[in-house]
């Protein structure tokens, strides 16, 4: 199948590169010691690596006021542009007190390293309980991505930032594949079409059937896995790398299929993250992407089909990446395949949807999911990885 683009345009026109130039890391060192200095916890730290190598283009920084309220009420950047998802740096009022607009200030990761410069252009007090209600649909502070929202400082710091250098996974090395890379690589294959996958979980039969049937109409998949931070119960991302693996290696022809990982954080904020999370495979080249059933929800929070609906929002040339919608997928026990109510005759008590929680109990009690579920080689990988560390199975 052929597209009318060569390749698929980042989105807002240009892949955004915000990686400093070996002369300009060598003038941020030499300031560093004079520099005001804020710690970025593991979602903001993933946020500046994702500005930093275009993978949220087109921003260069954490938003300004303008860009924060219209992102939150409507969905848009100021200058028109989609985007569902503020990205913010938020700090205490002490810790935002001395800090001068219009000054550098240093970014520090987690473990005190010196990582990134903030151009500071604002800073400006934000409304938690407004961001929660509209971006997570819910002021619930027992929803994941809300008790981020809660925990946060009062002050958000705006402004362009650098990353100090592109430092590589030390996790999982060859799967570190930047925007810019993922183009070559894709036009090098002679991709024309590729569909763009997230997952935060083991990939299992109605992952696998959904990755397929899209798989069928474009030239290649981008399974492209989030490793960067995800709620304490999600299954730990090396071992979910171990089985995505291995379910390459048995199910999917090689050709077909480039293993890359997201080093985002996960929201939880289920429609507004599906457009989001769909922006940023556009920004590493993808032209397609799927949003199966509850994308990126968490607990009954959103409706089974929210993620898709909320593409109707959208003009779809602005989106500019088409988005591949599937239903919930289960085996049927009447055609012997996986399948969805499009596709099977079958009546529910013909249909195999386990749970996350029956699959938790079942690993627990050493026994393996049926082959229905999970491919038997993923099961005992994550049997073997349960024998660890107790897994939660959030499916
Ligand atoms: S998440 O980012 O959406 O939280 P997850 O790994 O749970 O990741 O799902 C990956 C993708 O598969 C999402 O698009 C989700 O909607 C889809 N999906 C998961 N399970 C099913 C299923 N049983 N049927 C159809 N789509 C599914």
């Amino acid at each position: 199948m052929s597209h009318p683009l060569d390749a698929i345009p980042p989105h807002g026109g240009h892949l955004i590169n915000r990686v400093c130039p070996p002369s300009q890391r060598e003038e941020f060192l030499d300031k560093a010691g004079h520099l005001p200095r804020v710690q970025l916890d593991d979602r903001a730290f993933s946020d500046l690596v994702m500005i930093a190598i275009g993978g949220f283009s087109p921003l260069t920084g954490f938003m300004e006021q303008a860009d924060y309220d219209r992102v939150v009420n409507e969905m848009h950047l100021i200058n028109g542009l989609p985007w569902s998802i503020p990205i913010t740096l938020s700090v205490t009022e002490e810790v935002a007190a001395p800090l001068k607009e219009g000054g550098l200030i240093r970014l520090d990761d987690f473990t005190g390293r010196f990582v990134g410069v903030l151009e500071l252009t604002q800073k400006y007090q934000y409304d938690k309980l407004h961001e929660a209600l509209h971006v997570y649909r819910t002021n619930e502070e027992q929803h994941p991505g809300v008790q981020v929202v809660y925990n946060q400082g009062a002050v958000n710091l705006a402004g362009s930032v650098w990353l100090l250098q592109r430092d590589s996974d030390p996790r999982f090395p060859s799967y570190q594949i930047d925007p810019a890379e993922s183009r070559v690589l894709f036009k090098d294959k002679g991709w024309k079409t590729i569909v763009g996958f997230q997952t935060r979980n083991p990939i299992h039969r109605a992952h696998e059937y959904i990755i397929k049937c899209a798989l069928e109409t474009v030239d290649g998949l981008f399974l492209h896995p989030l490793v960067g931070a995800t709620k304490e119960d999600d299954i730990p991302a090396d071992v979910r790398m171990r089985c995505y693996e291995i379910i390459l290696e048995h199910y999917f022809p090689k050709d077909r299929v480039i293993l890359a990982i997201n080093p985002a954080a996960m929201r939880y904020a289920g429609p507004r993250e599906a457009i989001f999370h769909a922006l940023v495979r556009k920004n590493y080249g993808c032209t397609h992407f799927i949003v199966g059933r509850d994308h990126a929800g968490v607990g009954d929070y959103y409706g089974t089909y929210d993620a898709q609906y909320i593409f109707d929002e959208f003009d779809s040339a602005a989106l500019g990446i088409t988005p591949m919608k599937f239903e919930h997928a289960f085996y049927c026990l009447r055609t012997q395949q996986m399948a969805t109510t499009k596709t099977s005759p079958s009546s529910r008590e013909e249909r195999v949807h386990l749970s996350g929680t029956k699959v938790r109990e079942m690993l627990r009690r050493g026994e393996l999911p049926p082959p229905q579920f999970s491919r038997p080689e993923v099961a005992a990988e994550l049997a073997s990885a349960m024998q660890i560390k107790e897994l939660s199975y959030d499916i």
